[in-house]
């Protein structure tokens, strides 16, 4: 009377209650087309004493998939299959892994996503020296950062549990703002501050806003692959701009690719070279952005860090055209996890970006913008960035003896007075890439520094050495030496 399907999934010692039981039994042999579309089932009396449950279990079953319309009963005749059920939903889908071969059709963002190797540069699993854009994780104000995080949820207001501004916590953006008018020579009040989930968030929103599939961009040569990635995503056509002692070479750009539509540049610390760009170029920069009606994305993403000297101001504090937007993140001066950083728009392209980041993600989470906000406000921030400093100094120090002791001499490092790596140029037989491979088979992480090219690429390796402690670094650059001198 009931196929065995039903039968067979009957277990007294299961902890899944009987009526689920003969519930899921049913329905798979509906889905399987074991009890047709139609069928009459046998009353629930009946089939309890077929089964050897009780009445009220089938009537539980038979409740729940009438609900869900496995099931149709006609007053004083009984239960029957729902009769409407199409053949064609009723087989078994015999469903494979993506990877075998069945790709699902994508859209054509999609494929142009999947083009882009995005993986390498974004999401490296290894923290070990000597990987570079690393904060010292360990030396985090952990004690601090958790009495904030305890005192602000002890009683947290509703705006900060609820769904907040999608601009971010106007605390938040006040400190910011404050900070960059004093520290970096931005211009900006708080309105003009759009929270966002770290850098590579404000760099997508702003190549997917202004610009179309096609338009061209500057971009530094070599430069950072996280932001060449999210422009090739978008399409862009990429211009590469070459860097030599004062900065991205304007000029070339000017009569190279005099129609581009944004420039991408890393004016206080060229990344990866490391380079400022010089005052003069700055002038030459926004003089062409302000006769060519193009944008400026300065990517200040790590200007805390200088150990000589005054830095020089933001380019977006000579900007009188409204041409510059900042991006800064906090990813480099406390945490990459902390997932905050911010724009600094020109007032009249606030609302499209607000816009624009709601659709994506809403907006900032709302505790840990509170927590950074004080954090700003008492000066916690600034203490752990002179801190910081100290310490990266005497780390580079450190690394810039060790690099003397154990590397060879195609290896060559120069002190900088800025930043969080150093990079050496190679002079050997070895690609940049090779050595990466061979470091990596002692433990070792490095950059090769070829990758970071449009073209006429050169050779070199990036050596982060903010992130680890001395024994760690010591140890590290022993390992290596050996394995380079051995080649
Ligand atoms: C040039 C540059 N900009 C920005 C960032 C930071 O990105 P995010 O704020 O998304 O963590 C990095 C980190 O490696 C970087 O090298």
């Amino acid at each position: 009377m009931l196929p065995p399907s039903v039968l067979s999934h009957l277990n007294r010692a299961s902890e899944v209650p009987l009526h689920l039981q003969v519930y899921e039994g049913l329905r798979e042999a509906i889905l399987e087309g074991t009890l047709k579309p139609a069928l009459k089932l046998p009353s629930t009396r009946a089939m309890a004493g077929h089964l050897g449950v009780s009445r009220n279990t089938v009537l539980l079953a038979f409740e729940q998939l009438l609900l869900e319309g496995y099931l149709e009963s006609r007053v004083g005749d009984g239960t029957y299959v729902t009769h409407t059920l199409p053949d064609t939903s009723l087989q078994k889908v015999e469903v494979k892994p993506i990877s075998e071969g069945v790709q699902p059709r994508l859209s054509g963002r999609a494929r142009k996503l999947l083009e882009v190797q995005v993986t390498q540069y974004l999401s490296q699993p290894e923290y070990r020296a000597f990987r570079s854009g690393m904060p010292a994780l360990k030396d985090f104000p952990f004690e601090e950062w958790r009495k904030l995080h305890a005192r602000h949820w002890k009683n947290p207001p509703v705006q900060l549990l609820s769904y907040g501004d999608p601009r971010g916590h106007f605390p938040l953006r006040q400190a910011i703002s404050e900070y960059l008018n004093a520290s970096r020579g931005v211009r900006c009040t708080p309105d003009q501050v759009l929270i966002t989930s770290g850098s590579q968030q404000g760099l997508e929103l702003a190549a997917r806003l202004l610009l179309d599939e096609g338009d061209s961009l500057w971009m530094e040569d070599p430069g950072y692959l996280g932001a060449r990635a999210a422009f090739q995503a978008s399409g862009l056509n990429l211009c590469p701009i070459p860097i030599d002692q004062e900065g991205m070479q304007v000029q070339h750009g000017a009569r190279h690719h005099p129609h581009a539509r944004m420039v991408y540049v890393t004016p206080s610390h060229q990344y990866p070279l490391g380079i400022t760009l010089s005052l003069t170029r700055r002038l030459e920069l926004l003089k062409w952005a302000r006769e060519s009606g193009a944008w400026i994305l300065e990517d200040d993403y790590n200007s805390e860090y200088r150990y000589e000297g005054r830095p020089l101001n933001a380019l977006q504090g000579l900007d009188q055209d409204g041409r510059v937007i900042y991006v800064g993140t906090f990813s480099k001066v406390l945490l990459p996890s902390i997932r905050i950083g911010y724009l600094v728009l020109p007032e009249h392209l606030m609302d499209l970006f607000v816009h624009a980041r709601s659709l994506v993600d809403r907006m900032p989470p709302g505790i840990t913008q509170a927590v950074l906000a004080e954090f700003m406000e008492n000066g916690g921030f600034e203490r752990h960035v002179r801190k910081m400093r100290l310490l990266y100094a005497d780390r580079q120090a450190l690394f810039l003896k060790m690099a003397a002791l154990h590397f060879p001499d195609w290896l060559p490092f120069q002190p900088s007075p800025a930043g969080m790596h150093l990079v050496s140029h190679l002079d050997s037989p070895f690609s940049d890439q090779a050595l990466v491979e061979e470091a990596r088979k002692v433990g070792v992480t490095v950059r090769a520094l070829s990758p970071s090219y449009l073209q006429g690429a050169r050779q070199g390796l990036l050596f982060g050495y903010t992130g680890f402690p001395e024994d760690e670094s010591m140890l590290a650059a022993h390992d290596l030496g050996r394995v380079l001198r051995s080649l």
